[in-house]
């Protein structure tokens, strides 16, 4: 069954711009997770725009589910996923002055020392995911760091601007999903998903995970969140169960 994995960061964005309390992101987990979110995703940036490492710490004790910790492959944040011990990490490129995490990791690029922070994760039991684009030379890469997973980023395929470039997106992603399958790598995707692009996404049968934050919180904001949440699981569970 195709599960699904909620992203609170945007509840703690919020909360952010009054530096209050309120929303809380914690509270935003506890209850994507009522509502039947198979895991909890959070962002703990180097500039600590949202998630606090408060916030990370309180919901490694707070959730019953799993967690997954994005997070930049540097060394202060490593220091910190190995102290927390997330259920798994999901190393992503990160740029100070982007909204949001625009690209993939250029796994080719820095494959070496990728390999040294997988090993050092595995080291302190802590599986690996890696954020890239469908792309063949990346997925490659992604195998011989060690990795688990990759989640393969849908950035493109949402924000496509025709039907014919959003086909071309999806099918890059088809055949990334399949190649990645087919070496030993376990399969999510994510980012840009809503409720009217998903649909596509949940046909591909070696994506195995979603990871969803934006587009529910936003609903979540008209209709409650366990709402949300239910909303969407119902759509991508549509006729897989
Ligand atoms: N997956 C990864 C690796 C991400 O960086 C993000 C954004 O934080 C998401 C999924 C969720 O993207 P969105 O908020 O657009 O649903």
């Amino acid at each position: 069954m195709l599960k699904l994995g909620i992203n609170i960061d945007h509840v703690a964005t919020l909360r952010q711009q009054r530096r209050g309390q309120e929303p809380d992101p914690i509270s935003a987990a506890l209850l994507a997770e009522t509502a039947g979110a198979d895991s909890i995703v959070c962002h703990l940036r180097e500039d600590r725009r949202h998630i606090q490492e408060q916030d990370l710490h309180i919901l490694r004790g707070a959730i019953k589910t799993k967690l997954n910790l994005e997070m930049a492959a540097s060394p202060e944040i490593i220091k910190i996923a190995c102290q927390e011990k997330p259920d798994w990490v999901t190393l992503v490129p990160e740029k100070r002055a982007e909204l949001t995490t625009e690209g993939g990791l250029d796994v080719e690029k820095r494959s070496g020392y990728l390999k040294d922070v997988v090993s050092e994760f595995r080291k302190s039991g802590i599986p690996v995911s890696l954020f890239i684009d469908a792309d063949a030379n990346q997925i490659e890469a992604a195998v011989k760091t060690g990795a688990e997973t990759v989640e393969l980023h849908t950035g493109r395929y949402a924000d496509a601007a025709t039907e014919k470039e959003r086909d071309a997106e999806l099918k890059k992603i088809a055949a990334g999903s399949n190649m990645a399958k087919s070496l030993g790598l376990k399969v999510a995707a994510g980012h840009g998903l809503d409720y009217r692009n998903v649909r596509p996404i949940t046909r591909i049968p070696e994506i195995e995970e979603l990871n969803i934050g934006y587009s529910i919180i936003g609903r979540a904001v008209f209709i409650g969140l366990e709402e949300a949440v239910r909303e969407m699981i119902k759509l991508i569970r549509r006729g897989k169960c």
